[in-house]
Order: structure tokens, then C-alpha cells, then sequence
């Protein structure tokens, strides 16, 4: 145990109360400014945001792109900063506000949604004080989902892979939906493509038939709103059944090469990845965690059969290797299932196209919605947020397998989620075996007097629903990001909007640091070089309709990433 006093200095903050303001809240001593927004224009020759049009499908494929989550910034020789990060999603009534019912009205709007999904890779600085994009920084560059892509490892090649346009299965346009993020000891960015199937979809919906493989990912014919399928026969599931299959997976990204083409790394699986950890083992193995956020799903781990080594071939280490999910047992102790031909009866490239199959074959444990994870600098340790499940224990998994209640999800109809953690046997993160509890189980100690009041940690001056984000800092502090209820009532009555709280793994003490904007969620966090600027991902403010943050006045909402420094200009974790 830690003494009260060592305790507050690792803090350095007075927690903050709830909030419902349509700005950012910090602790005293802290300030914060918006770095980057949806629109922003990486290049001098594109205009500035316009609030009226929301811009066109030309300027929003050379400008920031929406809905920033995961990312991360990498610092070149000469010291130039480089973020990367994910623009996950569009949010119709946002991108679409200027017309009717915020639909899409022609096809430059279809392809202006479309571009501002990917990722985007610029060069930031602190220009009086304040961080902002280099315009026309030779490191600027957007990924579209038309952006050329290679596809390696197991599933290169494969029947399943191959379409009219790409007939040897080896070339693939673009990535989109990525949620989470990585990053490599090699200084590569992992972006992390989370909900693919929203952007199949055909004429005749109805009258789509799924196979197994579809139903199970959820790809049907009907597509959530985004209309590409109307201008790129791609994304028509009956045309090109097997575009879909291309999606789901993680891509990793040189941001120091723009010219550089990405990789989709079909060895790491495909599902609704969330982030990707990755840890260096004391033997030289990469260790790669990796959550599928989708209720009654599975954690899984990748080990590379190779070892690292600098300077040598990293293309090898995330091609070759295992797959493992993630199996609990209710005495606290756990193991990972190797997905091998042996275990699953599907060969190599199969394994790789249909994980979660390969993972209910050898029985692993459906999860409350596994979401980041994160490693812990100091020690064999690692965490994992179960966002919420309000499903578990009461609803069949659709597609999927059974979800009773136990171990790492004890509670049905879970709205609040928990962060499991989990300690490999040895310290060895290659290991097949760990030992687990539970770190926090959010709940609403107002509210209720049963289990939803949460864990012991949990009370009425930190309480917090959904976590979702979760970053280790250098001190081992654990940052939790939330991405759940904000309507303030019920259930929910005291907890405010969504919000980044701070834990300390050796005492369970748990502290809000950040409140965001109404109608956010709170994901993504990198650090400057010099760790005084903690930057922050704000997404979706509005998206029901009541924000016009960073902007104010009557002004479309944007999402965005924010700097937070201490006023003493010190160190932030
Ligand atoms: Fe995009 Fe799992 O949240
Ligand atoms: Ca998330
Ligand atoms: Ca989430």
C-alpha cells in the first residue's frame, strides 16, 4: 500500500465534480485548447471550414476528418511532431445538418462522407502557445477509404479475398471505422477497423440473404445510412459479396514515409477491433492485446513467432504468429486458447478471415464489450474496459454463443461496465496462462444499493458509466475514458457528461481529471515529446443535436483533439 501522501503526489490533481456544461472541464492549475477540428485544412490551398456547407467531398479528402478517436504522435529526428489519428465515423444529423432531415441529398455528399472517414496523419506545433496543424507539412496526408492498401499475411491471396476489381485478393482500398489504435516499438501506427458492416448494403435489402460468415459480423444488405454502396458497387454486398471480408481487420501505417503504401496485417484477426496493445516480452516476442467491442464477444491475444530485434524485419513479426482468445474462470485464474488448425478444424487463412468462428470453437469466454487495453509500463500487468452489455444474461447473442453471467461479467443487463486486469503467469506475456480480477466495476452508488452501486472504488464524488479509452501514462497511472449515458437521469442521475478519469493501479483510488462537452464521448490520448501536453480526442459533440462546442454561438459541432498542459508547465504523467 501507498502512504495518503505518496498517493496525492502521484495524482498532482484535485478531482473535479460532474458536469453537463458544453465545454471542457479541467482541475485548477490545468488549461486546455482545441489543437485540431473536424474540417481544419491540412494544405493552403483548402478553405476553412464552412459551417453553412460543411464542405464538399474535394475539401473534406484534403482536411481533418470526423469523429477523431484513437490516436497517437511520433516525434521525426529533427524533432517535427506527427499525429496520426483515426476519423472513425460520420454522424448523419452533423455532416448532413444543412439539408432535410440530415440525409444525404447527392453523391457529393455520399463521397464527402466518405472522405472524412480514415485516418489523418499531420504535422502539429505550438504556435503562441497553442498547438496547430503545419499546413502543407510534407508529413500531411489523408487515408480515405479508397486510399490503396496491401493485404498481407495468412489471408493474402485467399478465395474469400479475392472481388471484380482485385481478382487476386491482394490489394485493397482503404480503411474506415477504426476505433482504437496502436502503436509499434518500431514507430508504425495501428489503426484498429471496428464497425465495417454498417457500409454494406443493396437495393434490395429485404431480399438479402446473409450466410453464416455475414450474419456473424453482422454485414446485411442494409447499410447504416452512409450511402456508399450508391456510388461504389464495392460496398453492394450482392455485387461484390466478398468486399467485406477485406474490412475488419488492423492496418498499420508508416507515419514517417508519406509516400508509404499501408498494411493490413490479416495475421492479427478479424473482428470489431477495438485498439491493439502491444508489448515487447523479456524473450524479444511482440505480445499483441486486442478487445472485440461487440456484446458477447472475446478478448483475444497475438504472439508473433519471431523476435524483435531493431532494425530487423517487422513485416515477419506481424505476419507470422498465433492468435489467442481468451478463456476466465471464476476462481480468478484464466487461459489463452490458442486458435490453431488443430483446435478449430479451420486452416490458417480461415482463422484469420472468421475469428470470432475460430474463437467459439475452442470455447472462450463472450465478454461485456471488450474495448481498449492497455499494459502497464512498470510491471506485468494489463487492463481491459467491458464498456457495458445490456444484453448479458438475458438476451441470446445474436449469431454468437451463450453469455451467462460470471466471472469478469457478473452483473445482467450491465450499464455500466468495469475494467478487468489480468497478470501473466511469470510475467511472461506469452504465457497461456493469468491470473485476473476486476480493477473497478462502474456503477451509480445514488442509485442503487445492490452491485450497480459498484465496486468499493467507486462513489458518489467519482462515479462514471462506460468505460471505454484506457492509456497507461510513464508514472503508471491508468487513464479511463467514457463513452456512455449522459442523459444525467435515472440510472445515470449525478454522472454528468461523458468524461476522463485517472486510477491508481496500487491503491484503486479513482479520480476525475476531464469533463467534455455534451453529447461527446471522450477517446483517444497521446502525449507530446516532451509529455507537457497531454492531447485529447473529443468525439461526436451534438450528435443528438444539443452542442455547438469547440465553436459556440449557433455553429455546427465539430469533433476535435485538445491540448491539456498544467499551468506550471510541468510534466502530465
Ligand atoms: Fe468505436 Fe468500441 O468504440
Ligand atoms: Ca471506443
Ligand atoms: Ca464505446
Amino acid at each position: 500500500p501507498i502512504s495518503a501522501r505518496a498517493a496525492e503526489n502521484r495524482f498532482g490533481f484535485t478531482a473535479i465534480a460532474a458536469s453537463t456544461e458544453d465545454t471542457i472541464t479541467v482541475p485548477d492549475g490545468y488549461n486546455w485548447h482545441v489543437a485540431t477540428r473536424w474540417g481544419d485544412p491540412l494544405f493552403s490551398d483548402v478553405p476553412e471550414f464552412d459551417h453553412a456547407t460543411r464542405g464538399t467531398a474535394a475539401s473534406q479528402a484534403r482536411a481533418f476528418g470526423d469523429n477523431n478517436d484513437g490516436m497517437a504522435i511520433f516525434t521525426d529526428k529533427d524533432g517535427h511532431q506527427i499525429l496520426v489519428a483515426n476519423n472513425e465515423y460520420t454522424n448523419r444529423s452533423v455532416i448532413w445538418g444543412n439539408n432535410p432531415e440530415g440525409k444525404y441529398v447527392s453523391d457529393d455528399d455520399i463521397l464527402k462522407g466518405k472522405n472524412a472517414h480514415g485516418l489523418t496523419a499531420a504535422e502539429l506545433k505550438e504556435v503562441d502557445g497553442k498547438w496547430q496543424i503545419v499546413k502543407d507539412s510534407p508529413y500531411n496526408r489523408r487515408f480515405t477509404p479508397d486510399e490503396p492498401m496491401d493485404i498481407t499475411g495468412p489471408a493474402r491471396g485467399h478465395a474469400l479475398m479475392q472481388t471484380n476489381a482485385d481478382p487476386t485478393g491482394e490489394t485493397v482500398l482503404g480503411t474506415f471505422n477504426n476505433c482504437g489504435n496502436g502503436r509499434t516499438p518500431w514507430g508504425t501506427y495501428l489503426a484498429c477497423e471496428e464497425n465495417f458492416n454498417g457500409y454494406f448494403g443493396t437495393s434490395d435489402a429485404d431480399g438479402y440473404e446473409q450466410d453464416a460468415g455475414k450474419k456473424r459480423y453482422g454485414v446485411s444488405g442494409k447499410d447504416r445510412g452512409y450511402g456508399w454502396w450508391k456510388i461504389d458497387d464495392r460496398f453492394d454486398v450482392v455485387k461484390e459479396p466478398n468486399e467485406a471480408n477485406r474490412h475488419g481487420y488492423i492496418t498499420e501505417v508508416d507515419p514517417y514515409d508519406p509516400t508509404s503504401k499501408p498494411k493490413k496485417r490479416t495475421a492479427l484477426g478479424r473482428f470489431k477491433h477495438e485498439n491493439a496493445e502491444v508489448v515487447v516480452n523479456f524473450d524479444g516476442r511482440i505480445a499483441i492485446y486486442m478487445g472485440d467491442d461487440e456484446r458477447g464477444e472475446f478478448l483475444y491475444r497475438y504472439v508473433s513467432d519471431g523476435y524483435y530485434a531493431e532494425g530487423g524485419n517487422t513485416d515477419a513479426l506481424m505476419e507470422n504468429g498465433t492468435i489467442y482468445a481468451a478463456k476466465f474462470e471464476a476462481d480468478g485464474t484464466g487461459k489463452w486458447l490458442a486458435l490453431t488448425p488443430e483446435a478449430t478444424g479451420m486452416d490458417k487463412a480461415m482463422i484469420c478471415i472468421q475469428t470470432r468462428m475460430a474463437a467459439s470453437a475452442v470455447g472462450a469466454t463472450t465478454m461485456d464489450r471488450p474495448e481498449w487495453v492497455t499494459a502497464n509500463p512498470l510491471k506485468a500487468e494489463v487492463y481491459c474496459a467491458l464498456t457495458n452489455n445490456k444484453n448479458r444474461g438475458i438476451k441470446p447473442n445474436a449469431g454468437g454463443d451463450e453469455t451467462p453471467v460470471g466471472g469478469p461479467n457478473p452483473r445482467e443487463a450491465n450499464k455500466y461496465g468495469q475494467i478487468v486486469r489480468w497478470w501473466p503467469s511469470n510475467g511472461d506475456h506469452t504465457a497461456d496462462t493469468f491470473k485476473w480480477d476486476l480493477f473497478v466495476m462502474a456503477g451509480n452508488p445514488t442509485v442503487h444499493q445492490d452491485m450497480n452501486g459498484g465496486s468499493t472504488n467507486v462513489n458518489e464524488g467519482n462515479m462514471f458509466n462506460s468505460p471505454d479509452g484506457l492509456s497507461f501514462d510513464n508514472k503508471g497511472l491508468l487513464w479511463i475514458q467514457t463513452d456512455g449515458n449522459y442523459s444525467n437521469e435515472e440510472d445515470f442521475a449525478g454522472q454528468g457528461n461523458n468524461q476522463m478519469l485517472i486510477g491508481d493501479p496500487a491503491t484503486g483510488e479513482i479520480r476525475r481529471f476531464l469533463v467534455g462537452p455534451r453529447e461527446a464521448e471522450i477517446t483517444g490520448i497521446s502525449w507530446s515529446a516532451d509529455r507537457r501536453t497531454v492531447f485529447v480526442g473529443v468525439q461526436h459533440p451534438g450528435e443528438r443535436g444539443d452542442s455547438n462546442w469547440p465553436d459556440g454561438g449557433d455553429k455546427t459541432p465539430r469533433s476535435s483533439i485538445i491540448a491539456v498542459r498544467r499551468d506550471d508547465g510541468a510534466v502530465i504523467g
